[in-house]
């Protein structure tokens, strides 16, 4: 039998009502992060049996909405890993070198002779790397860290087995450790209702006011307000940012502030890993359309 599938464009929440008008009718929904699928969208898809995110995190989703209508969710996890580690190290890199004010001072004609202090930041190599979330990238991004011969420390609610962590060379500690003892702190763990805000006022002021954070994680892991204010008062020393919390909207302090490095969340994006996330999407999608297990479902309760 013939299915249909509704392939989103890139939109944003305002055109919400555009999605739910299109997916009338629609077996398949194949989404972005940047796609809100709530109970209305998916009442208004009456057939829709499968909904496949073009992305690991799966925050825009009501998973447990789509669940209780029988709606297979999939994601995109594991192709991704590397690609996103290697962004996030670029901005522990990055934010720690100051490379974008750098840039910002050397395009401007401002660089007329060399000096000792100029733009002097904080080294990465020897450093203390506190990593939030110790799943696949968390953990790529100990492997390159361990590379700067950083010393690794790392929290999050569930403890690795300690062969994990003899193997990544980390240690574990509490979140205020974690915060208190870091020079680098990046963050890699899911958008949920513990984690947003994970990092707040009262997490910023526990860290050096020479530590750099950087989030490749969700935006609303991170209190933005609080974060500029830090950044400004000299709470901290930098950020390095991919994601921001009203995306795209980014904090206008965060846009005048030299020391916050940001970009427009592009962890994933290489060619290459681009590409391996589209046709995982497909795959997911096939699998669920034919009555098969998707490889990557989110919500395998929903097949009992
Ligand atoms: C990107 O942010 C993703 O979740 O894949």
């Amino acid at each position: 039998m013939r299915r249909t599938v509704l392939i989103s464009k890139h939109i944003y929440q305002e055109a919400v009502d555009q999605l739910i008008a299109r997916v009338a009718g629609k077996d398949g929904l194949v989404c972005q992060l940047t796609d809100r699928i709530g109970p209305s969208l998916l009442d208004s898809a009456k057939g829709l049996r499968v909904v496949s995110n073009v992305a690991v995190g799966f925050d825009n989703i009501d998973v447990s909405a789509a669940t209780q209508r029988g709606i297979i969710v999939t994601n995109t996890p594991g192709v991704l890993t590397d690609t996103t580690a290697d962004l996030a190290f670029a901005l522990i890199l990055g934010a720690g070198r100051r490379l974008g004010e750098a840039e910002r001072y050397l395009r401007a004609g401002r660089f007329n002779q060399w000096r000792i202090n100029l733009l002097t930041g904080w080294d990465i190599w020897g450093a203390t790397l506190g990593i939030f979330g110790l799943g696949r990238i968390g953990q790529a991004v100990a492997r390159r860290g361990r590379g700067f011969n950083m010393r690794l420390l790392y929290y999050d609610p569930y403890r690795q087995s300690e062969e994990v962590e003899r193997a990544l060379g980390v240690e574990y500690a509490s979140k205020r450790e974690v915060l208190r003892q870091a020079d680098f702190v990046t963050l890699h763990c899911a958008l949920t209702p513990d984690t947003h805000h994970l990092i707040g006022p009262e997490e910023l002021a526990l860290m050096k006011p020479t530590a750099v954070l950087v989030n490749t994680s969700r935006g609303p892991v991170v209190d933005e307000a609080a974060l500029a204010d830090a950044l400004q008062c000299g709470g901290i020393a930098a950020a390095g940012l991919d994601v921001f919390e009203h995306e795209p909207a980014v904090h206008p302090k965060l846009l005048t502030l030299e020391n916050a490095l940001i970009v427009p969340h592009i962890a994933s994006a290489s060619v290459a890993t681009r590409t391996r996330m589209c046709c995982m999407a497909a795959e997911n999608m096939i699998a669920g359309l034919q009555g098969q297990r998707p490889p990557n479902i989110v919500n395998p309760e929903v097949l009992d």
